[in-house]
């Protein structure tokens, strides 16, 4: 396919009187990594959640491999959905689940694969996170935050996705675990060539994964430079958000 994978033109969208998005024109063009950068509230969610139709423009368009994602039948949204891995903010887990069958879920409900295929598909997803082996058969509130997160990224790659979205992957983590995720987002980009968008404050996090790093500032799209560039920019606007954040 030709043309950027993923591409927002004149996003426009309203929660009652608020305008959270206001004319935002971005694109990810196949293989490369967005970061999103912008203050807590400022709509980062909201552009994941419409990058997989779970919201639908006020005005504008969403394209996603070229196709228009509000007009997309229930079919072929699945579809679509299908070849997208999301790892929410929340990286939410199922607690009754074992880490093996958290994992094991979305291909049980989207594929027509045999349990033997799942479990490998699991285990290798899994190892590719490095979670050992000994952990695959505990329950969630048997692990770490930093491994819950590490196995929440596994559920989203198990379906091969083309395309994956991170929101805040390394929220409430502490450094070391974050470097590991970090670490691990870029090696999943360059061994399964996904395209990707990442949510993140962390300075750190956005070097280490970005190609490039968009700032969100009143809905639109501030500035959108490669990393150096970017952290080195004088803007002012963006000199006072980075100056404010702890990180
Ligand atoms: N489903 C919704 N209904 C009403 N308001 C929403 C909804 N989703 C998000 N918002 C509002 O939109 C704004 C941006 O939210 P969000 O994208 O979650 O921010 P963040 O940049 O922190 O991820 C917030 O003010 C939030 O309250
Ligand atoms: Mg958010």
């Amino acid at each position: 396919m030709e043309g950027p994978v993923i591409r927002f033109e004149g996003v426009v969208k309203s929660f009652g009187a608020q305008r959270v998005l206001d004319g935002l024109d971005f694109q990810v063009e196949r293989g490369q990594c967005l970061a999103i950068m912008g203050p807590s509230g400022s709509g980062k969610s909201v552009i994941l959640r419409h990058a997989v139709g779970l919201m639908k423009p006020d005005a504008g368009r969403v394209l996603v491999e070229g196709r228009e994602v509000s007009a997309l039948r229930h079919k072929e949204l699945s579809e679509l959905r299908r070849g997208i891995g999301f790892l929410f903010q929340e990286g939410a887990l199922i607690n009754w689940l074992s880490v093996r069958d958290n994992v094991a879920l979305p291909l049980r409900e989207n594929t027509g694969l045999s349990e033997r295929e799942i479990a490998e598909r699991v285990e290798a997803k899994l190892d590719l996170v490095k979670i050992a082996r000994h952990s695959f058969d505990k329950m969630p509130s048997q692990i770490s935050g930093g491994m819950k997160k590490r196995v929440g990224l596994a559920r989203a790659l198990v379906v091969e996705p083309r395309i994956i979205l991170y929101d805040e992957p390394n929220a409430g983590l502490d450094p070391e675990i974050s470097a590991s995720i970090n670490q691990t987002i870029r090696e999943i980009q360059e061994r399964l060539g996904t395209t990707s968008i990442v949510v993140e404050h962390r300075v750190a996090c956005i070097k280490t994964v970005a190609d490039s790093v968009l700032f969100l500032e009143k809905g639109r799209a501030h500035l959108q430079l490669p990393p150096a560039e970017f952290f080195a920019s004088s803007d002012p606007r963006l000199r006072q958000f980075l100056g404010a954040d702890p990180d």
